[in-house]
C-alpha cells in the first residue's frame, strides 16, 4: 500500500515544527516554497512521504488555491481509491452518519463537492458560490457526559471534543491522510483546555485549532507486554459503528466514552452487509518508516479479539467495559499537555495528517470570537490499515 519507499528528491522545503523545551510531542513539519496548484507527480510523492514521515504537516502560503485543486491532490495521493470522501456522499453521510452529521451543518463546496466546509458562523455572501450561508453546529462538548456550565465556557474554559481517527469504519477503509485548510478563524482571546478528569491538566490554546497526538507515541509509551498483545490482536467494529455509538456520551477528556449501555441493538441499526463490518489490527505499521501507531477507535468498537502470539487462539471479549478499560489505560498515557500539539494555521495554510498514525479532536471556542472557515478533504483508501502480523479475517 502507500507511497514508495523511495522518495523523490523534493523541490519543496521542509522543516521542523517549531517546538518549546517542554514539548514532548515527536511529530510535525512546515512545507514551504510549493504550489499544490500545479504540483508535479514526483512533488506529490514526496509530500506524501513526508506526511508519514513526519506524521503532520503544514503547508504554507496556498492562498490561491482553487477548491477542486484540494481534491485533485486527495485523488493523486491514492490513485487507485474510489473517487469518494471517506464519509460517502453528502446525502449518505447526512443520512446514515449518526453521531457525525447530527446537530451540525455539512456542505460540499458547488463543483468540488468532496471538499466539505467545516466551521461555524457566517461565510460571507459567496463563498465559492455557497451564498449568504451561515454554518450552525453545536457545540463540540455537547455530547460530553458531564456538562460543562455555559458561562464557564463563555469565560474560555473549553475541551478536547472527541479524538478521533477520521474513519467510516463501516464498508470503506478510512483515508491515508486528511487535508484540512484554513481560511478564516479567530486568533484571539487564548483559550484553557481542561481535561476535567480530575487530574487538573490544562493547556492554553488559540481559538478554532485542531489538537493532535500521535499514536506512535502511544505505542512507544506501552510496557512490552502490551506492545505483544497489541501487536497480536484486533477490533472489530460495530456495524454503521457512529449509529451504534450515537447515544452515548463521552468523558470529558474528549477520549473514550462512559459506559452506561446505551449502545444500539444491532437489529435497531441501519440494514447492514455483514461483509462491510471492519476488523482491523490494534496497530497499524507506517508503510514509510514501519514505525508501529496503537490505533483503536475506541468509540466505535464492538468487540475485541486480544491474544499474544500468532498461533494463540484470540480470546473474544464483547464486555465493552473491559474492552475500554484496557483501551483508556493505554491511550491516556499520551493525552497529556506535553503530548498534544495545536498546530498554528492560518489563511492559506493546510494541514495535512498520518490519518493512520494520529488521533486529532476538534476544540471549541465562544461563538462571539467569530466565525471560522475550513475546507476539509480525504479519500476512503484503496487498501486498507496493515498489522505486525496477519488477522484471520473470519473468526
Ligand atoms: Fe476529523
Amino acid at each position: 500500500m502507500a507511497p514508495g519507499i523511495l522518495a523523490p528528491e523534493p523541490t519543496f522545503t521542509i522543516s521542523p515544527m517549531p517546538k518549546t523545551s517542554k514539548e514532548k510531542h515527536n511529530f510535525g513539519a512546515i512545507i514551504e516554497n510549493i504550489d499544490l496548484g500545479s504540483i508535479s507527480d514526483s512533488d506529490v510523492k514526496a509530500l506524501a512521504n513526508a506526511i508519514w514521515t513526519h506524521k503532520l504537516v503544514v503547508v504554507k502560503g496556498q492562498k490561491d488555491l482553487l477548491p477542486i485543486k484540494q481534491w485533485e491532490l486527495v485523488t493523486r495521493f491514492d490513485p487507485k481509491a474510489p473517487l469518494v470522501h471517506s464519509h460517502g456522499d453528502l446525502k449518505t453521510f447526512n443520512k446514515q452518519g449518526g453521531l457525525l452529521s447530527r446537530g451540525r451543518d455539512v456542505f460540499g463546496i458547488p463543483g468540488a463537492e468532496n471538499v466539505r466546509l467545516i466551521g461555524k458562523g457566517y461565510q460571507g455572501d459567496d463563498h465559492f458560490g455557497l451564498k449568504d450561508k451561515t454554518v450552525h453546529k453545536e457545540l463540540a462538548h455537547l455530547w460530553h457526559h458531564d456538562k460543562l456550565p455555559e458561562e464557564v465556557f463563555n469565560d474560555g474554559h473549553t475541551r478536547f471534543q472527541r479524538w478521533h481517527i477520521d474513519a467510516p469504519l463501516y464498508a470503506r477503509d478510512p483515508a491515508w491522510f486528511t487535508t484540512l485548510r484554513c481560511f478564516k478563524r479567530p486568533m484571539e482571546p487564548e483559550l484553557t483546555i481542561h481535561w476535567d478528569d480530575g487530574s487538573d491538566q490544562t493547556m492554553k490554546t488559540e481559538p478554532g485549532l485542531t489538537a493532535f497526538i500521535s499514536n506512535v507515541q502511544a505505542y512507544d509509551l506501552m510496557t512490552d507486554e502490551e506492545k505483544r498483545v497489541a501487536d497480536h490482536s484486533w477490533v472489530e467494529y460495530a456495524p454503521h459503528p457512529y449509529q451504534w455509538m450515537g447515544s452515548c456520551k463521552s468523558k470529558s477528556s474528549g477520549l473514550g466514552l462512559v459506559n452506561e449501555g446505551k449502545e444500539k441493538t444491532l437489529e435497531e441499526l441501519s440494514p447492514y452487509d455483514e461483509k462491510y463490518v471492519k476488523r482491523y489490527p490494534m496497530v497499524w505499521v507506517n508503510p514509510v518508516t514501519g514505525e508501529r501507531a496503537f490505533m483503536v477507535h475506541g468509540i466505535c468498537v464492538r468487540r475485541a479479539f486480544m491474544r499474544s502470539s500468532v498461533d494463540e487462539e484470540p480470546s473474544v471479549v464483547e464486555d465493552l467495559k473491559e474492552i475500554r478499560a484496557w483501551l483508556a489505560k493505554i491511550q491516556e498515557r499520551v493525552l497529556r499537555p506535553e503530548y498534544v500539539m495545536l498546530p498554528k494555521v492560518e489563511e492559506g495554510d493546510i494541514v495535512m495528517w498520518a490519518n493512520y498514525q494520529m488521533f486529532h479532536t476538534a476544540v471549541d471556542y465562544p461563538d462571539h470570537y467569530g466565525a471560522r472557515t475550513m475546507h476539509q478533504a480525504n479519500i476512503g483508501a484503496s487498501s486498507g490499515p496493515v498489522g505486525p502480523v496477519p488477522i484471520p479475517m473470519s473468526v
